[in-house]
């Protein structure tokens, strides 16, 4: 977001903010659902549960996949006094519900005190800093988005949700439908309009597949969005190839480079290699073996299980049939399970004169 986005979309949450504390002092319940004045607390939650029912539970084969509601973690947007929470909280393993409105949260937290998966949040009205990044199976919003004057803070909601979900979690929202509905950035009730264009712009520009849609051009347009499972597979292998390039390059600075004398290589007779940072440390020793005769290759050898004593001594025997040479060091590898380079928190220094004929 670039700073001239910035301030009109805080201008238009704290009048978002005012307008539903108002509304939550008024007569939350109406403003939640306008079919009735005056609901009964029973009526209300029901009326909520028929939602869940038919917009989300009805769906398992694109929403859970092959996860079980049971074991998913949700997001809601726009929670209001909880009407959809509770029954979404009694389907799912645990719902992350965030609303503009102190009003508003403070209802639902008292209507849902007795379950102990719903987590509420007060948000900023534009995006869902305080939870963390792909963390959730689904995310999901019914009634909110209409209501939201500015397409600016809903691509945010939707770049935002991108971030939580994780890889082929689905975003399951509704949005304004109707091209004929007037918005107006100071009409907090009358949100922007969606056109299917609209929609299918903002999946692409928000990294997300656009799945499926219904109720084109009505007030109940309803958009499935899938954060692709792909698109962590190559962060993840780029994530681990950098790493492993780390490390790597992290072994070959430690890498001891020393180089016995040409005469001091005699066949048959054992050398002292004493490498301080492993004292008493059983360990690989490799080393490059160049034969007098330039023209002859380097043979790579290992050798095996070097008990290092408690001042760091280890033995290296060079075998009887080997010509004079020259030795490098080239890595010490400590004994691990997973028998890895050096270990990245010790530093192997070897200097010359620690490797000493006997
Ligand atoms: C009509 S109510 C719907 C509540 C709930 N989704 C339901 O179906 O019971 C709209 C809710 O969205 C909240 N809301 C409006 N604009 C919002 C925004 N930009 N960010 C978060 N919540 C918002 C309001 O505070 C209100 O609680």
């Amino acid at each position: 977001m670039n700073m001239n986005e910035t301030t009109p979309n805080s201008e238009i949450a704290s009048r978002m903010e005012q307008d539903w504390d108002a509304r939550a002092r008024e007569n939350a319940e109406f403003y939640i659902a306008t079919g009735k004045e005056r609901w009964s607390r029973e009526d209300f939650f029901r009326g909520g549960a028929i939602n869940v029912e038919n917009d989300i539970l009805v769906d398992p084969e694109l929403i859970a996949l092959d996860k079980k509601f049971s074991r998913m973690r949700v997001i809601e947007i726009g929670c209001g006094a909880g009407r959809m929470t509770r029954a979404i909280a009694s389907a799912f393993a645990a719902v992350h519900a965030v609303d503009i409105s102190t009003e508003m949260i403070a209802l639902a937290r008292r209507n849902l005190s007795d379950l102990p998966n719903v987590f509420l949040h007060k948000n900023n009205g534009v995006d869902l800093s305080g939870l963390p990044s792909h963390s959730s199976d689904f995310a999901f919003s019914f009634i909110v988005f209409q209501h939201i004057p500015s397409r600016d803070v809903i691509e945010n909601y939707i770049r935002e949700v991108h971030r939580c979900l994780k890889p082929g979690g689905i975003f399951k929202f509704q949005v304004q439908g109707d091209m004929t509905v007037e918005s107006a950035q100071e009409d907090t009730w009358m949100g922007v309009p969606i056109s299917l264009e609209d929609a299918r712009a903002l999946a692409g520009l928000c990294g997300f597949e656009f799945l499926r849609s219904s109720g084109e051009g009505s007030q109940y347009f309803w958009l499935w969005f899938r954060k692709p499972k792909t698109e962590w597979i190559p962060k993840a292998l780029r994530h681990a190839a950098l790493e492993m390039l780390k490390r790597v390059r992290k072994a070959l600075q430690k890498r001891v480079t020393l180089a016995f004398s040409v005469q001091k290589i005699r066949p048959g007779e054992t050398y002292i290699v004493r490498i301080p940072a492993f004292p008493g440390q059983v360990v690989d020793i490799s080393y490059e073996y160049s034969p007098a005769n330039e023209a002859a290759p380097v043979i790579g050898v290992v050798v095996e299980w070097c008990q290092l004593d408690s001042r760091g001594e280890a033995l290296i025997p060079v075998p009887v049939d080997h010509p004079p040479g020259r030795v490098r060091i080239t890595g010490v590898r400590s004994r691990t399970r997973q028998g890895r380079w050096c270990r990245t928190d010790n530093t192997i220094e070897v200097a010359p004169s620690e490797l000493v004929s006997p």
